[in-house]
Parts: structure tokens; sequence; C-alpha cells
């Protein structure tokens, strides 16, 4: 089997990596408002490959999710995406119908959404917003095999009681619960590929590793791909092969996770990590960036995290790409040496 490609590498020619499951170049979102033109995504590319987990790390937003969110065609007017590449599984995406597209995203990149409570629909138990799913996508012959998939499913995501719950309302369910009747909905369609935004923000631990475990069982079985947009960096190490890391519309860098982890590249990726605390050294201090990411609609020309950075000169103020900086990976940083020891 071939490495697979970084999931985000500079890319002059714009061709998508072979046999990528997922594959976009110059993804650009924008969204007018009254302070000006809000450039939330701006020039991202990036590759998943089937089976693969790709993490996705970043402040607050960084656009991680509207990044997602473009790619799923779920952008709404006057927020406009454009791409040089949107391609899934072959499937140009930026050609497809409306009705082709929502086809594709249930079957093939269903997504859990941050806020679960806004994303079901109150109107239907939480039964039927499952088996939905399961017909529309053909996955049970019919309502009574769809009724018996959504239980077991919720039993799955670790919902108690699912045979008695399942005829309940969202607004029923606690946010934790809801969040896992999110995970059930996504996995009903079988996904080839599984955008999990925030999965398991609103869970406890305990819960968190067992819809984490179902999740990676399903990558296992069925050899579906995985995005996992999280603060999370803790479940990043554990569960994805692959990470990016997004600042102010940007991925600043990408590469193995772990090797990112151990030996980031990038000062952003660095301050990221030195906020956090640690667990092996819980006394040692930690350290927020200093600063505020930039306007998005002001956004300065050179490197964006120039602001905050300790190590800027006075070339950070030029415009500055994502360059390779070692096997697999790369960095939006012209000071990548003095990270490499
Ligand atoms: N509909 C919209 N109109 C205007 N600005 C928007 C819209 N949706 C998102 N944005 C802006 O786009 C930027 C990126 O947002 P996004 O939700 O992708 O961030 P994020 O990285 O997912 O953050 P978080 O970690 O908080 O979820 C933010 O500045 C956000 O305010
Ligand atoms: S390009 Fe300059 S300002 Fe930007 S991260 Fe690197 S050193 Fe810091
Ligand atoms: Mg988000």
């Amino acid at each position: 089997m071939s490495a697979p490609a970084a999931a985000s590498m500079p890319l002059d020619d714009a061709v998508p990596a072979p046999g990528a499951l997922l594959s976009v170049r110059d993804l650009r979102t924008v969204f007018p408002t009254r302070r000006g033109i809000v450039q939330a995504v701006d020039g991202v590319d990036l590759d998943v490959m089937p089976g693969e987990a790709l993490g996705v790390v970043g402040e607050s937003g960084s656009g991680k999710s509207v990044t997602f969110l473009s790619v799923l065609g779920l952008i709404r007017p006057p927020g406009t995406v454009t791409a040089e590449t949107l391609r899934f599984e072959g499937f140009d995406l930026m050609r497809l119908s409306a009705t082709e597209r929502r086809r594709l995203r249930g079957r093939a990149m269903a997504l859990t959404m941050q806020d679960a409570l806004s994303a079901l629909n109150p109107a239907f138990t939480v039964g039927t917003q499952i088996m939905e799913g399961l017909l529309t996508h053909g996955i049970v012959a019919n309502a009574r095999a769809a009724r018996e998939e959504a239980v077991a499913l919720m039993g799955r995501v670790g919902i108690p009681s699912a045979a008695a719950r399942v005829d309940e309302y969202p607004h029923q369910f606690s946010g934790g619960m809801r969040q896992r009747i999110m995970i059930a909905i996504a996995l009903a369609a079988r996904p080839r590929l599984l955008i999990a935004d925030e999965p398991t923000t609103a869970l406890d631990v305990t819960i968190r590793a067992q819809v984490l475990d179902l999740i990676d069982d399903l990558r296992q079985s069925e050899g579906m791909a995985l995005v996992l947009i999280t603060h999370d960096l803790g479940v990043v190490a554990e569960r994805t092969e692959r990470l990016a890391v997004m600042y102010a519309g940007q991925i600043v860098e990408t590469g193995p996770t772990a090797a990112v982890l151990a030996a980031p590249r990038h000062p952003y990726t660095r301050g990221l990590l030195a906020s956090l605390p640690r667990l092996d050294a819980p006394d040692s201090p930690i350290q927020a960036i200093p600063g505020q990411v930039p306007d998005l609609t002001r956004l300065p020309p050179g490197c964006r995290f120039r602001e905050r950075c300790p190590l800027a000169v006075a070339a950070c103020a030029e415009p500055v790409l994502l360059a390779p900086v070692g096997p697999d990976r790369a960095a939006r940083c012209i000071r990548t040496e003095a990270l490499a020891s």
C-alpha cells in the first residue's frame, strides 16, 4: 500500500492525490457582513485518504467548521464558496446538483454537528430521525428493520434503555445524549467519510471514550475515513494519523500527528501545545498564546500569526506559503529552522 499523501501539501499543480477519497484545493469561503468581507477560509488544500483519520485543530474562529461545511455544500448565501478542486470519490462536488449533493452528503460524508440541539429536528422522535437515514440509503428493507437498527445504533452510542427511548423527542434528552444521537444518525448511513465536528464536547470522559471507540470500530470494520475537528489535542494524539493545524482561515502546519505534536514546526502549533496542561508534568506552567486572532475582514498581507509570534522578523510581513519541512510535513512559516531542534 502506498503511503498516504500529506493532509495539505503546497500543491502547485492542483492535482488531487491519487486514490484520495476527498481532495480539496484552494478552498475559499467568504461571508459579506456589515463590517466587511469575512475571509473565513482562505486557500485550504487537503486530501483525505480512504480509511485514514485526519485531525483538524486550531483556536476558535480559525475556520475549521466552515472548511468542512463548505466541503459538504452547507454554506448558506450570502456566504460564497469557491475551490479549484473539490472532489469526493471522483465526483466533482462543485458540479453536482443540490439533490445529488444531498444524497452524497448522507451516504458518503455524514456530519455530526457541534450544536446537536439545533441540528436535530425538534418535531420528530429521535428514532424517526435515525430511521430516515437507514431507509433513504436503502440500508434496511423496511420500517420494522429500520426501527430495530435504530435501537441497536442508539445502544451502540451508549444510550441506556434505547428500546424505550426510541420514540422520545430531542428535548427529552440531555446535551450529551443528543450528541450521541447525532452520531447515531451520522453512522446510520454507513458513511465512507465521517466528518465529526467536536463530536464529544458535551460528553463525560467515559462516554467520550465509548463514542470514539465506536468511531474507531467503524473505521476498522467498514474502512471509514474520519475527519476529527476538535480542541482536544489529547484526542487528536490518540485517534488520528495526520493533523492539520488551522489559523485565521489557513492551514499553517500539517503532517503525521505524532511527528507534529512531538516537534511542531510552526510557532502557532508550538503555542497551542504550550497552552495545554501537561499530564506528564502537571506543575509545569501553562502559557496561553498572547494576543488576539486577526480580524478576518482586515487580514494583513504577510503571516497572519505575526502579531503574536515570538519569532517574527521583518520578512514575515511578506506573504508566507505552506512549504515542505520534512517527510509528509509542511508549515507556513519562514523560520521553521528555528524550531527544528
Ligand atoms: N454565516 C457567517 N457569517 C459571517 N461570518 C461567519 C459565518 N459563519 C462563520 N463565520 C466566521 O468564520 C470564521 C470561522 O468560523 P468557524 O466556525 O469555521 O470557526 P471554528 O474554527 O470552527 O471555531 P470553533 O472552534 O469555535 O468551532 C469565524 O470568524 C466566524 O465568525
Ligand atoms: S512566518 Fe514569521 S511571524 Fe509567521 S509564524 Fe513564522 S516566524 Fe512567526
Ligand atoms: Mg467550529
